[in-house]
């Protein structure tokens, strides 16, 4: 596995990897769910690369971007068991070099959910995954569908801006409570941890009452609003029953949803998605449950 951090040296090593690249964008902190990615795009492509950056641009001045975790080692360690053949681990000034002033702004899709509490989060997003699209020239790109906005917004910016390859979205990876593994998950404390799994909770919730017919945006909001509200540790940020392209909040589904909320647990925020579709009682895409449920 070559590790490398300057531009230069990431394309002399990707010229010299033929065939088809896969490339996973991380920011390090690596759990199963990533590696989740890593194998997917190790299965589908002859090469994979990983990005590991922390980046600022995407993390606003309310956000504490030096508490988030780092494990450098621990990380490039995993990405060599599992075969990975090339890592950037650029420094902030190689992405941003001084005078950079160069950003990608989605519209639309960036504005709800977590763009409206995340002022310029999506901004920050899209432009350094089109940086490492540049940078690595993928033929496939691997994001997880536990950050389901990412996903419309980097899949937007991908078709705008014409980058010749494939987004690929994978499964959710859940602890067996059912909590979505994320980077952030470090931050809870034991008693915190087990509130958590009140997003998955309340996820199945909604997803039982919409198999059992409903399809009213507003029940589908309050039921997950009070399977929440039972938590006292728990503080919704937002539920949403949306249009899974538009994110544009639903009255009524009539072709899937996406359910998503955030959640404060204590002083850390939690995100979680159910993607359904518009199948009646079908069995969606969602828990992808390694001990399953
Ligand atoms: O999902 C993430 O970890 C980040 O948003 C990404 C895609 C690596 C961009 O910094």
């Amino acid at each position: 596995m070559k590790t490398v951090s300057a531009v230069t040296d990431l394309r002399r090593e990707r010229q010299t990897l033929s065939g088809t690249l896969g490339l996973v964008p991380t920011m390090g902190a690596l759990h199963e769910g990533h590696l989740s990615l890593v194998r997917r795009a190790k299965a589908e492509n002859d090469h994979v690369g990983v990005s590991i950056f922390v980046n600022p641009a995407q993390f606003n001045p309310n956000e504490d971007l030096s508490k988030y975790p780092h494990s450098l080692e621990r990380d490039l360690q995993l990405l060599d068991n599992e075969g990975v053949h090339l890592v950037w681990t650029p420094t902030p000034d190689i992405v941003y070099p001084p005078g950079y002033q160069t950003y990608i702004s989605v519209e639309e899709v960036a504005r709800p959910l977590e763009g409206e509490r995340r002022p310029g989060h999506f901004r920050g997003v899209a432009t350094v995954v089109a940086k490492l699209f540049n940078a690595f020239t993928p033929h496939r790109a691997y994001f997880g569908q536990k950050d389901a906005q990412q996903v419309v917004v980097v899949k937007r910016m991908a078709a705008d801006l014409n980058f010749p390859l494939e987004i690929v979205v994978c499964p959710t990876v859940r602890e067996p409570d059912g909590l979505a593994m994320s980077s952030r998950n470090v931050y809870l404390n034991p008693q915190e941890r087990q509130t958590a799994a009140v997003l998955y909770r309340a996820l199945c919730a909604a997803k039982h009452a919409y198999d059992s017919g409903e399809r009213r945006g507003d029940s589908l909001r309050a039921i997950m609003a009070s399977a929440i509200a039972v938590e006292p540790l728990a503080q919704i940020d937002y539920v949403s029953a949306a249009d899974p392209d538009t994110l544009a909040e639903l009255q009524t589904v009539e072709r899937g949803a996406l359910l998503s909320l955030a959640v404060r647990i204590g002083n850390t925020r939690l995100i979680d998605n159910f993607l359904l579709t518009e199948t009646p009682n079908s069995k969606l895409q969602t828990p992808n449950l390694r001990f399953g449920l």
